[in-house]
Order: C-alpha cells, then sequence, then structure tokens
C-alpha cells in the first residue's frame, strides 16, 4: 500500500521513567492545540502498556493492536472521535502477545502509517523505558518532547533515553555506511557506547574515516533539539533541570530547548477516567496554562512546509532508499564537486526529501523522486 505524508506534525512524547506523566501531558497538549483550531489525533504508542484509553474513558472498538493484527487495513481506520472538536483518538488497544516487540518490516509499515494519518498534528504517548521501538518512534517524529519530573532518577532516564535516541538516529544514518557502519556496530558490541558518547565524539571519528561526511553531523544536532517539559514541578527545581541540560550539552552535544513546566495538580486523580472532562473544567487551569505555553511555542516554533512539497515523495521505504541510494552511485562523478557520493546516500537515511530536492536541483530526474500517481 503506497502512503503519501498527510500529517504537517508528528510530535513524540517520551522520557525513559514510567509514571512522570507523559500520558497526561501528551493528552494535554493534544487537547490544547485542537482548541486552537488545530486537527490533532492523541496516538497511544506505549505498545503492550497502552492506558490512554482509560484516561480518556474511550472505548475504541478499533486500535493499534488491531492494525498491527492486520484486522483493519489503514491506521486511519482505527481513529476513532473523542466527542471534542478537532480532536480524535488512535487507541493503543488491551495488551496482545507480541504486541509490545513488534518485527522490524510492521515497525516501518507502522511508522509510515503514522505519518499519512491526515491531521494538522499527531501526537505520540510513548512507553517508557529505552528500548529501540520506543527510541525509534521517538526519532520518526518531526519533534521529540521529553518528560521528565524534577527527580534525579528521571532527570537520569531523561538524560540516558536522549542519548538512547540521538544512537539510534546516528545508527540509522550511517549503518549502512561501509567503514563507519562496522565502528558504530563495534562501540554497541563492546558496550564503548556506554561512556562518553556524543555528536562531537561521533563527528571525531568521522573527521578521522571520512570527512566529507562530518557536515551530516551538524545537520543531525540542528535536527536533534529535543524539548524539555518538566512535569510537577515544585518550584525550586532550577538546578537539577539545568544538570539535565548541562549533561545533555557536555556529554552528547546536544541543546536541550525547555518548552514549559506544569505543575502538580490535586484535583487530576479524580479524574483519572474522564481527563478531557477535567481539561475543560477550571480545576485543570495550572496545569493547562503549562501545556498551553508548550501547546504556544509548538506552534510557533514549526515551519509548515510548503504545498509545493507535496509533489515530492514524502514516504520512503527501504526499497525506494535502495533504489535512490543505487541512482547515486550510478550518476557521473562530475556531479559530486561540491557534496561527495558517499555523504548524499548516508544523508538519504537522514533527510530523504533534501537528497531528492538537491539531485534534481543537479539536474537529475528519476520517477523514485515523486508520488506515484
Ligand atoms: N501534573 C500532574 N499533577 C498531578 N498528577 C499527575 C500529573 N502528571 C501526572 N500525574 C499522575 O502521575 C501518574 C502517572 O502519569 P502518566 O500515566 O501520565 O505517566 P506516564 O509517564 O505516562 O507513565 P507510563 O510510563 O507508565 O506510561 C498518574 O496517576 C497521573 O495522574
Ligand atoms: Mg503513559
Amino acid at each position: 500500500m503506497k502512503l503519501e505524508r498527510k500529517a504537517k506534525h508528528v510530535i513524540a512524547v517520551g522520557g525513559g521513567k514510567g509514571g512522570v506523566g507523559k500520558s497526561v501531558c501528551s493528552a494535554a497538549l493534544a487537547f490544547a492545540l485542537s482548541k486552537k483550531g488545530k486537527r490533532t489525533v492523541l496516538a497511544d504508542f506505549d505498545l503492550g502498556a497502552a492506558n490512554l484509553h482509560t484516561y480518556l474513558g474511550l472505548n475504541a472498538a478499533c486500535t493499534l493492536t488491531d492494525f498491527m493484527h492486520k484486522k483493519v487495513e489503514s491506521l486511519e481506520d482505527a481513529i476513532v472521535p473523542t466527542g471534542f472538536e478537532n480532536l480524535s483518538f488512535l487507541s493503543g488497544g488491551d495488551y496482545s502477545f507480541g504486541a509490545a516487540n513488534p518485527a522490524h518490516w510492521m515497525k516501518l509499515k507502522v511508522m509510515r502509517h503514522i505519518h499519512a494519518i491526515d491531521a494538522d498534528f499527531v501526537i505520540l504517548d510513548l512507553g517508557a523505558g529505552t528500548s529501540y521501538n520506543v527510541l525509534d518512534l521517538f526519532g520518526t517524529a518531526d519533534k521529540g518532547i521529553v518528560v521528565t519530573v524534577p527527580e534525579p532518577g528521571a532527570v537520569i532516564n531523561a538524560y540516558a533515553f536522549l542519548k538512547g535516541a540521538l544512537f539510534r538516529k546516528i545508527h540509522t544514518v550511517f549503518g549502512r555506511h561501509t567503514k563507519i557502519g562496522p565502528v558504530i556496530d563495534k562501540m554497541v558490541n563492546s558496550g564503548e557506547s556506554h561512556g562518553t558518547f556524543g555528536l562531537h565524539t561521533f563527528k571525531e571519528i568521522i573527521e578521522k574515516s571520512d570527512p566529507d561526511l562530518t557536515p551530516l553531523i551538524n545537520e543531525i544536532g540542528e535536527w536533534f533539539k529535543p524539548l524539555l517539559l518538566v512535569n510537577m514541578t515544585k518550584g525550586d527545581d532550577h538546578q537539577i533541570i539545568e544538570n539535565l541540560e548541562g549533561l545533555c550539552s557536555r556529554k552528547l552535544g546536544v541543546e536541550l530547548q525547555e518548552l514549559a513546566s506544569v505543575p502538580a495538580n490535586r484535583e487530576l486523580s479524580r479524574y483519572l477516567m474522564n481527563m478531557l472532562d477535567f481539561f475543560v473544567s477550571y480545576r485543570s487551569a495550572d496545569i493547562m496554562a503549562g501545556i498551553n505555553r508548550a501547546a504556544d511555542s509548538l506552534l510557533g516554533e514549526i515551519n509548515t512546509e510548503a504545498a509545493e512539497e507535496r509533489v515530492f515523495r514524502t514516504d520512503f521505504d527501504d526499497d525506494i532508499l535502495q533504489g535512490i541510494s543505487k541512482l547515486i552511485d550510478g550518476l557521473d562523478d562530475m556531479l559530486f564537486l561540491t557534496v561527495s557520493k558517499e555523504l548524499m546516500k548516508c544523508r538519504l537515511f537522514f533527510k530523504p526529501l533534501y537528497v531528492i530536492k538537491a539531485l534534481v536541483g543537479m539536474g537529475v530526474d528519476d520517477d523514485l523522486f515523486f508520488c506515484p500517481d
């Protein structure tokens, strides 16, 4: 099934530690965006431990699990209304064997379907932990929000989560590279990646082996700018948050951007089965003040992709990427005076749309670049 990208913005909400408020904040953010007139889908991607349907008091007839079990053809078919204007819901569904560990091809299929959802915003509520599934879903989003509470354990987990997400992204981009791929595999297998691993150390590795590819590291740094949401703040949390930001900057070479602070609200516990009613009521005013600020800065930050991009292909499965990679191999070397073929092929797994536009700019034309009619 060929899919075209329709979701304008896919936002993943993760954070490593369980119980820090990823689901509550995802739901509140989706609600806030819908109130601002954005067609929003709140999607429960806590594979194997979904609970948003309980929070929303919604018993969806169709779920993500049904999609994974091929009971529905399209993920969009499993999206249900919430009763609130502009807000729809994709339920994770009940626990089923294997749902938490989908096969690689299924993971890719799910990711493609996420981007094909027709909505202004798709908010992915991720599960706890740093499994590859969680990290890859985080990496597939246009923007990632990391939720933490201002406690040492949660902050360390948030750091580990970001480190894992960065590592997975680098693996996706360079994993197939003949020289750099094996270096990454060696790091993983020897446990070296558990030491200091950051964009700067990786840049040093690349500079030694393939200096042509170093601009790509800067691009990954530009792209990987996670947003930080501090939940259940107490008012005296500056130091611990500064520590997290410092750790990310020093060790990972990643700059965290503070998105919002959300205070603890005692009333919330009474609405754990009808949270949307809570968000509507004055009782959630303090939470919604923080969340509305988050929604406003998201809206301000995100650039809407130009409509002209629609003609270009936006859905890239493995076969397409391999096809374009082969096409680059076959092109005249004279075309690659300012940028190397190797860099372009690696960049393909990071910014495919950027690469096909660059190729078109170089005068290369191929059906692979465009959406099939
Ligand atoms: N701002 C808040 N004020 C008060 N309680 C909160 C707040 N945020 C979250 N909680 C409470 O914390 C608990 C955990 O929240 P939530 O389920 O959103 O965490 P989570 O990170 O999604 O957990 P998991 O990793 O298990 O999915 C819930 O009982 C929720 O009511
Ligand atoms: Mg949750």
